[in-house]
């Protein structure tokens, strides 16, 4: 198949994934609301372009945490890559490098950060979720920083897995051959199926902390000495939280649709959070 855009890429991969991992990489939250919303909401922004203003020299270039890139956008932290592709996280940090943009690796890699830094130029920035057991998370935060990530990336839209029917429905889990490298510590790295239930589910109930606030931005920051970013803020009050908190930077999302159903599409919500905070 000749590959041209976003839609060639979903039919191929519903070709050629098992259904344990595209039941995973495309499925949202409860009713999925939320995640046709994210589409839909996408699909009604147009544009009023303006004409005759010489275009021959054009760059997107942009500087973010006093790093250069070829355009503003990243790729975001998407979990368990070798579900789809033995080189994994590997290969996407490739892609950044190919494209000169940031890579944002999940904690849930099933690549270790230290072999995906090895990708020449890869500028990689480390996605947290923050266990139960603090030692855990401090311990894989400092790994991550001497690998060579130059930014934290704290999720806190997920105190708890949403609720994911077609995971439960297909008793999602991790492959026996594939593990999550950062957990080998907790002994967590494996992520069996359960019975009606998605193992990745009961995976975070048992080792995700729900008991985050604002001071853990700062205990970050403390602890890894690298500028933290807050993803999965939604509204203006809790970015300008944030920022108070230390945040240097924001991702407005609502994780894909696959966390709180119902909720606002992430770029309906941008403008509000950019209009409070956009100017720091
Ligand atoms: C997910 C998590 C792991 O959305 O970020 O599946």
């Amino acid at each position: 198949m000749n590959i041209l855009n976003l839609q060639d890429i979903e039919q191929e991969a519903a070709l050629r994934l098992d259904s344990n991992a595209l039941e995973y990489y495309r499925g949202g939250a409860a009713d999925e609301l939320t995640l046709r919303r994210n589409r839909s909401d996408f699909d009604d922004i147009v544009l009023y372009p303006r004409v005759l203003r010489d275009v021959s020299h054009r760059s997107l270039r942009c500087t973010l945490l006093g790093q250069t890139f070829d355009m503003p956008i990243g790729i975001a932290p998407t979990a368990m890559q070798c579900l789809a592709h033995h080189e994994g996280e590997r290969a996407t940090a490739h892609a950044a490098v190919a494209m000169n943009v940031p890579m944002i690796l999940s904690t849930t890699s099933t690549i270790a950060v230290e072999d995906v830094a090895q990708v020449e130029g890869v500028q990689l920035w480390f996605q947290v979720y923050v266990y139960k057991d603090r030692a855990t998370t401090q311990e894989i935060v400092q790994r991550a920083v001497h690998a060579g990530c130059t930014a934290l990336v704290l999720t806190v839209d997920a105190p708890y897995l949403g609720k994911r029917e077609r995971e439960a429905r297909i008793g999602f889990h991790l492959p026996e051959h594939l593990c999550l490298p950062h957990y080998t510590r907790l002994q967590a790295a494996h992520v069996p199926a359960h019975q009606g239930e998605s193992g990745l589910v009961r995976h975070f109930a048992q080792n995700i902390d729900p008991a985050l606030t604002w001071n853990d931005i700062l205990w970050l920051e403390k602890i890894s000495g690298v500028p933290v970013i807050v993803k999965g803020i939604m509204r203006a009050d809790d970015a300008i939280q944030a920022a108070a908190y230390g945040a240097r930077g924001i991702i407005v999302s609502n994780h894909g649709g696959r966390q709180l159903d119902t909720v606002q599409s992430s770029i309906r919500a941008l403008p509000a959070v950019a209009d409070a905070v956009g100017h720091c």
